[in-house]
């Protein structure tokens, strides 16, 4: 029987986040193999290419290494385009990198014109650094890539930890994504949970009041409180959401209504 091997797949993929936060470091570490401790910064744009394997399929992928300066934003902004991987890297021990990452996002969406194209970007959030003393919370990260449809790898360019694991996990989700006809497949399809579930999680969790955690009103009557509560068990429920940390969202859940319904009595 005569066997075809699948044509070549091309693949563009680009790095955003601050300045300094290992972005350049981090595509050394996984194409060459080495780590430089020096700050060399990048000026504009910077431009690599690698073979890989993946999915059993020859994958030639072109790396357009963003500068993370804001200076920088005339040059980067024209290599957004096309993009069908990008990688969104912050410092895991530089809370203000990872606050960027709205920032980012934005650039990202208003760059790469149509919506439609935007959703059909993998796109992985990358908390780097994983060697230093952290300063964000690993679900508070995760939770952001997650309601975003973003899959979240915590590395170190330094000791190489997570880097080959989050490139081969971007890279099968392209190529799964291409021979689907260029319609990504959700990441909440993938691993089993909604946005809604991972939005209520975040909310919850970041909430200041009681009230804000249920989404009712400070004077929310004992209807209102019960109504908002059963809604949101649904949705949290720990047989049913298996998201990160929904088990701890259902408990601040229960806490809010009771001393809610406290303060009706
Ligand atoms: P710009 O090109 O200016 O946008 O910066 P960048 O994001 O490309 O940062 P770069 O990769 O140049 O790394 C910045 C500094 O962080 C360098 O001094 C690196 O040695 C250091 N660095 C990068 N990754 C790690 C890491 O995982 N751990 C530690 N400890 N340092 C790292
Ligand atoms: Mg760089």
């Amino acid at each position: 029987m005569d066997f075809q091997r699948p044509p070549r797949l091309r693949v563009k993929m680009i790095t955003m986040g601050e300045a300094e936060v290992g972005k350049s470091c981090i595509v050394k570490r996984y194409c060459e193999r080495r780590f430089v401790h020096k700050y060399l910064v990048t000026i504009g744009i910077d431009y690599g290419v690698t073979k890989v394997q993946v999915k059993n399929r020859d994958v030639r992928l072109n790396i357009f290494d963003m500068a993370g300066q804001p200076m920088f934003y005339d040059v980067r902004n024209e290599f957004y385009r096309d993009t069908q991987a990008g990688l969104l890297v912050f410092d895991l021990s530089n809370r203000a990198t990872f606050d960027a990452l709205d920032h980012w996002l934005d650039e990202m969406k208003s760059e790469i014109a149509s919506s439609a194209d935007m959703d059909n970007v993998v796109v992985c959030v990358c908390g780097n650094k994983l060697d230093k003393r952290r300063c964000v919370d690993e679900l508070e990260a995760r939770l952001w890539a997650n309601s975003h449809g973003f899959h979240y790898f915590e590395t170190s360019a330094q000791t190489g930890e997570g880097i080959f694991e989050m490139f081969s996990t971007l890279l099968s989700d392209v190529v799964t994504t291409v021979e689907n006809g260029g319609t990504k497949i959700s990441l909440h399809t993938q691993l089993g949970f909604t946005k809604d579930q991972v939005d209520v999680i975040h909310r919850l969790k970041n909430a200041r009041f009681d009230y804000e955690q249920l989404g009712v009103h400070p004077n929310a009557t004992k209807e209102e409180i019960n109504k908002a509560y059963r809604k949101l068990a649904v949705l949290l429920h720990p047989d049913k959401n298996v998201a990160p940390g929904s088990e701890e969202a259902f408990k601040i859940l229960v806490t809010a209504r009771a001393a809610m319904l406290k303060r009706c009595q």
